[in-house]
């Protein structure tokens, strides 16, 4: 599954729970999609794919395991839209990931993983113009 990453982050002792990301950007003009994947160390797993879909409207949000697409999870509260800069802050405890734009909470799933600790890697791809990406350890665990 390749596709051109914008922002690319490995963590090797693990992201979920934990840390912290926080994502400032905006959509380009044409924007149709945007992505943010956690990646397992293995086995091609997406942990948690958040893909905002601009034509729709909608947050699609899915895990990629054994080689397949399970059920998707749709967000239609839907607050982007093109050249409108935003933040999002996406991070989790052991149940789930929560996520935050503009400091508001808009959604959380709960991890469909069992072994969160192989949930190494984020990744931005497609239609967005990132300003900038943190990444920091939450220290309320
Ligand atoms: C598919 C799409 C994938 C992913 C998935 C989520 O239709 O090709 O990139 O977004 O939906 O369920």
């Amino acid at each position: 599954m390749f596709k051109y990453s914008q922002f690319e982050a490995a963590c090797p002792e693990g992201l979920c729970p934990g840390w912290s990301i926080i994502l400032k950007g905006e959509p380009p003009s044409d924007a149709s999609k945007f992505e943010i994947n956690f990646l397992c160390d293995r086995d091609d797993r997406v942990a948690f794919h958040f893909n905002p879909r601009f034509p729709e409207s909608d947050i699609v949000c899915n895990s990629f395991v054994s080689n397949r697409w399970g059920k998707e999870e749709r967000c239609t509260n839907f607050p982007f839209g093109p050249e409108e800069p935003f933040m999002i802050e996406i991070y989790s405890d052991n149940e789930n990931f929560h996520v935050f734009i503009d400091e508001s909470k808009i959604m959380q799933y709960k991890h469909r993983i069992d072994d969160l600790k192989t949930i190494t890697k984020v990744q931005v791809t497609e239609d967005i113009n990132i300003s900038s990406v943190e990444v920091t350890k939450k220290h309320f665990y």
